[in-house]
């Protein structure tokens, strides 16, 4: 039997409860760059979720921020991020979340994001709708750019690829109400799906990053695709543009015009 969506959320809320626990707490922090850190909460909340998972559907393929691909049959595919938003967990902010997807034959179909601070339980099912906390979401209603609230982030080879999304930023910050950088890509994709967001972009994200985010965005109304405009928000390159749909194509126009990243 392939999950249901409560399946899923009631594997996020788990996994968030863990987290919960730990924040606040002293922890083990290692780098796996110069900034890119992973915590002994990330491990404990991805251990839990992939047992699961396993014990579960042990035939099932899953990709997992720091476990990499476990074998498994492509048609059955989870992606998972046990803490998408680390660097704010390790520093004691409170916004973070658990990510889980679940795709059928290449086909995004479950997708549960848990911020457990706020007790925010976001989720969608392809082809019915998207919730936070049981109630349907829809994106917001800006006309234009002058009255769009957006959110992006920044990949963590910043310092060394000149590719970096600076010159997005810089142009966004003076072409719209405002440009916040929250630190979790999938609360992002969530609260463009909720109207708190009018768009987001980023650059160079990974499938577990955006797989369940991406999923309530879409099916709470938003346009979600990869900065070329393709509905693939999956596959690599990624990158990732979702948007109420007036404020997507503003974007994607404004991206595409910018793509020369040389010059902001
Ligand atoms: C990061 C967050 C952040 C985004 C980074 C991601 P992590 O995920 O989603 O908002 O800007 O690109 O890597 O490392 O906290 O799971
Ligand atoms: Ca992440
Ligand atoms: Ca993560």
């Amino acid at each position: 039997m392939p999950p249901t969506l409560n399946d899923l959320t009631t594997l996020a809320r788990q996994a968030g409860d863990i987290l919960r626990s730990s924040f606040g707490q002293r922890l083990r922090v290692h780098h796996k760059g110069l900034i890119d850190l992973v915590s002994d909460a990330d491990r404990q909340s991805e251990q839990f979720l992939l047992s699961q998972i396993r014990g579960h559907y042990p035939n099932d393929r899953i990709v997992a921020e720091e476990s990499g691909e476990l074998a498994g049959t492509d048609d059955h595919m989870w992606y998972i991020d046990p803490l998408d938003g680390t660097v704010n967990y390790v520093h004691g902010l409170p916004i973070y979340s658990v990510s889980i997807a679940y795709a059928e034959e290449g086909q995004l179909r479950l997708g549960a994001v848990y911020d457990p601070m706020h007790d925010e339980l976001f989720s969608a099912e392809a082809g019915a709708a998207a919730w936070l906390n049981g109630e349907p979401i829809h994106p917001a209603s800006a006309p234009d750019l002058d009255h769009a609230l957006l959110v992006t982030g920044f990949p963590y080879d910043i310092r060394t690829n000149p590719i970096n999304n600076l010159n997005y930023y810089a142009y966004f910050a003076l072409h719209s109400q405002g440009v916040r950088r929250l630190g979790s890509a999938a609360l992002d994709l969530c609260y463009v799906g909720c109207g708190r967001f009018d768009g987001f972009w980023e650059l160079r994200l990974n499938p577990w990053d955006v797989a369940a985010g991406g999923l309530i965005a879409l099916q709470a109304g938003a346009v979600v695709t990869n900065l070329a405009g393709s509905n693939d928000f999956i596959s690599p390159p990624q990158s990732i543009l979702a948007a109420s749909p007036i404020i997507h194509a503003l974007m994607l126009q404004t991206l595409n015009r910018n793509l020369d990243l040389s010059s902001p």
